[in-house]
């Protein structure tokens, strides 16, 4: 497969279970380095990257959304958020950059909580202020309402579309839940280990 993403599109890549879409988000993400092909972000093939130069790459370029939403339990909300820019050691405007976020979604209330105390819901806003704090090139999300009642998933799918647009972020989504995305600017489907830029619904419309 080879496809380019542009800057600021909002894509999904959809595809039945065990197609290969969470391998794929993590050659994307430099989570895994692929044993054949190339991996450009920014102009810069990072397979010629080594590993000290991934991470911190990766922790500058790339930020990740997950199906939990792996905030540490001690830690306030506003303390886990602030994490990438520690590691990032970019740390002037942080605190003021993670408080417009969780603004941005909705926990205002909440950023000094302790991220054990707040709902799954919440947790996953929190986990997407998280993964722009970075102010990240990508964003890369496997599966971010896999763990959500749809009516969760409907107000995380709007909060991250409207982070798209606001912030002009390129988003990555790995998704089974094609419905309640509704419109966005491309759909890759991976079917028997190719990539196909088309819309599951549409073909499975044609089929
Ligand atoms: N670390 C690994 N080593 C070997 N094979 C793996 C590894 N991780 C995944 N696989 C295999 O690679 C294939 C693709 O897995 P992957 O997790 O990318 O699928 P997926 O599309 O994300 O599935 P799901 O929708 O269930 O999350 C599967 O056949 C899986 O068993
Ligand atoms: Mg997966």
């Amino acid at each position: 497969m080879s496809f380019s993403v542009k800057k600021g599109e909002f894509m999904l890549i959809v595809g039945s279970s065990g197609s290969g879409k969470s391998t794929l988000l993590n050659m994307i993400g430099l989570l895994d380095r692929p044993t054949n092909g190339k991996v450009f972000i920014d102009g810069i093939d990072t397979t010629k990257l080594d590993d000290g130069k991934i991470s911190s790459f990766r922790n500058k370029k790339l930020g990740f959304i997950f199906q939990f939403s792996n905030l540490l339990s001690d830690l306030t909300v506003l303390e886990n958020v602030l994490l990438p820019r520690q590691i990032a050691g970019t740390n002037g405007t942080a605190e003021k950059d993670a408080r417009e976020l969780l603004v941005a979604v909705e926990l205002e209330k909440q950023m000094n909580k302790r991220a054990n105390k707040i709902s799954g819901g919440q947790a996953q806003r929190a986990a997407i202020a998280r993964g722009l704090v970075n102010n990240p090139s990508i964003v890369l999300a496997d599966e971010p309402t896999g763990n959500l009642d749809s009516v969760t998933s409907e107000k995380i799918v709007n909060l991250m579309k409207s982070m798209a647009r606001k912030f002009n972020h390129t988003f990555i989504i790995v998704t089974h839940d094609r419905q309640h995305f509704g419109d966005v600017d491309r759909v890759i489907t991976i079917k028997d280990g190719k990539a196909f830029d088309s819309d599951l619904a549409e073909m499975e419309v044609m089929a």
